[in-house]
Parts: C-alpha cells; structure tokens; sequence
C-alpha cells in the first residue's frame, strides 16, 4: 500500500522551551484509519496540527501526497480536512454559510449540491439555515466536520471528534468514519476511547511524552502484546497449589476455590491441554472454566506506564 503522508523525524519545542514533540517518524498509507492514543497532554494536537501546517515544526519534513507542507503548502493544504478539537465557530454566522466559506477558502468553485450532501450525511440538512450559537455542542461539532469535508479532502484529521458527544453521535461518527473509507479518504483521528480505537482503526499508534512509542496494525498489536487468562474454578478450594501444577503460572484465588492461568493470546502452544490433565492428575474436580482476553485499554495503560517507567 503506498503512503500519502510522510513524516520524517519532526519536532516542536514550543516558545518557552517546552520540547512537545521528539523526532516522530511515520508512515500513514493511503486508505487507512489510523487512531493516535495516548494521555493528556502526550503531543496528539500538536502532531496533528504540525502536520497539516497550522504549527510550524522545529525540525523534520512532513509531505502531503508528495507535497511539502512548507514549501508546496497550498497543495499539501487542498489535500487535508481537519476537525480540530476546540471548537472554533463563528456564533452569530449560519451553518449553510460557515460551510460554504469553508469551501471557498480553497478556491473552489460553489456547489450547492456538494454542500447538501455533506449537510445530510451529518444530519444536519435542516439546520442550514440556523446560527451556529443556536446549535448544540453535539451538532457544533458535526458542523466542524462538515466544514472539513466540503473541499472533499483526501486525508481527514479527526483530532478527538467524539469527546463529549452522546452515545447516538458517536455511532454516527463511526459510520460517517466508515462511509468515508470507502470513499477512499484516509482518516487519522486521535482518541481517548480505546474501544474507539479498537473498533474501528487499521492502525494503533501510541504516543507519550512526544513520542511515537508504537505504530502496528491492530490485529498484530492485540496478538503480540494481549494476554489471555483462563479462570478454573474448582468444586472443593485449596490451600495451596499442587506441586503437579507448580510448573505452570498459575495463580491462586484467596477463597481457594479459583486458579487462573496465563498465556499469550498470539502463541501457537498455550499449554491448556497439559494444564488440564495435571488438574486432573492432581486429583482436582473443576466446577467451571472460562477465559478471557485482555483489551487494547489494558495493553494501552501498560505501554504507558513501561514508557513512563
Ligand atoms: N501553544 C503551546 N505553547 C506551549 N506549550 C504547549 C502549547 N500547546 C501545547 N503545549 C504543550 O505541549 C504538550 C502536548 O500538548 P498537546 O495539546 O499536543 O497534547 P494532547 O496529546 O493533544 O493532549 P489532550 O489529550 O489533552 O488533547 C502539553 O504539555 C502542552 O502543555
Ligand atoms: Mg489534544
């Protein structure tokens, strides 16, 4: 697949001395859903913003569909939308206008079509003639993605579009997200919801403290980092492991009654067959057994503690 943004060892130290990025590489391929996790404060905005050109960078090259962001901006520019996450919207303007003038900030000519079109698929087609300061935060915020839709952009920034935004908003978002895709838009948003991330991202990419601590497909990333547990309950407790179980890694619950087991999610030997048998030949009688995986949330917070570490 090839690339359409490339960013090579960017940083930003901000006035004040403040270093907000560390050389970040990255890759993004053309027709991807790339989600950027990480805490407060890691750097997502201002990688997001560095790479369309609303900050400058401080070191490091970004290109665009082959553009230079700097030297070529204006057609590096034509081809981004971005929904920035502080909304930024004059109150008193219209939404049909706000969206309009959006368009032709690019040079474009009007179309009148187009603009209905975005207006509908956000369900905002019978708001067009309301102002901005009548509207929701919700619909605010679905207002913020039309305007960065309607130069029919070919890579959308999402810089977290569904903080604060209602359970029904977010699912619109996500289909929007998918809708999107298969128009061939490659789409990067940032979140804080992992499940977010896991349900609709290609990519993770993790970012603490400036720094792009991983990039993977998801599917991998769940595979090579994710952790799954077997959970056997036993019909009479014990006071202590048996010895012919001393050689898995087993745990044991305080009441006795629950041994868990874990094993890597992504092995092709997970040693439950074995364990299974030595519970039996140990003389143990199981009441109940269940597994577990564990999600992309634990993977994440373990990741950014390890990095913090
Ligand atoms: N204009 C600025 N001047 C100085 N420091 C800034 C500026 N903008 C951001 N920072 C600092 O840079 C760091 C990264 O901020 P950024 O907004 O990129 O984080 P973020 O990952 O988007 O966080 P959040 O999840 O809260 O949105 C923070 O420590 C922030 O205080
Ligand atoms: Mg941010």
């Amino acid at each position: 697949m090839s690339s359409i943004v490339n960013v090579s060892g960017l940083g930003k130290t901000y006035e004040g001395g403040f270093t907000a990025l560390h050389s970040v590489d990255l890759e993004i391929r053309e027709g991807e859903i790339l989600a950027l996790l990480g805490p407060n404060g890691a750097g997502k905005t201002t990688l997001i913003s560095t790479i369309c050109g609303l900050t400058n960078a401080t070191s490091g090259s970004v290109t665009v569909g082959g553009f230079d962001i700097r030297e070529d901006w204006r057609a590096a520019r034509r081809l981004i939308g971005l929904v920035p996450q502080e909304i930024n919207l004059e109150p008193f303007e219209k939404v049909g206008n706000t969206v309009r003038f959006s368009r032709g900030l690019f040079g474009l000519p009007r179309d009148e079509a187009l603009i209905d079109r975005v207006l509908k698929s956000l369900s905002l087609d019978d708001k067009k003639d309301e102002r901005i300061r009548h509207l929701s935060g919700g619909m605010k915020r679905r207002v913020l993605i039309a305007k960065a839709l309607v130069h029919e952009p070919r890579v959308l920034f999402l810089d977290e579009p569904t903080a604060g935004v209602d359970v029904e908003l977010r699912r619109d978002m996500w289909e929007l997200v998918d809708q999107l895709r298969a128009d061939g838009v490659t789409i990067i948003l940032t979140t804080h919801y992992i499940e977010e991330a896991e349900a609709i991202a290609d990519r993770i990419g993790v970012i603490n403290k400036g720094e792009l601590l991983l990039i993977e497909d998801k599917a991998a990333l769940m595979a090579r980092l994710g952790k799954k547990q077997m959970v056997i309950e036993l019909a009479e407790p014990v006071d202590a492991i048996p010895a012919g179980l001393m050689d898995f890694d087993l745990t044991r619950s305080d009441d006795g009654r629950g041994l868990t087991y874990t094993y890597e999610a992504g092995g092709k030997r997970t040693g439950i067959t074995r364990l299974l048998a030595a519970v039996q030949g140990a003389g143990l009688v199981l009441a109940d057994v269940e597994t577990k995986q564990s999600s992309l949330e634990e993977i994440f917070v373990g990741l950014v503690h390890e990095g913090a570490a």
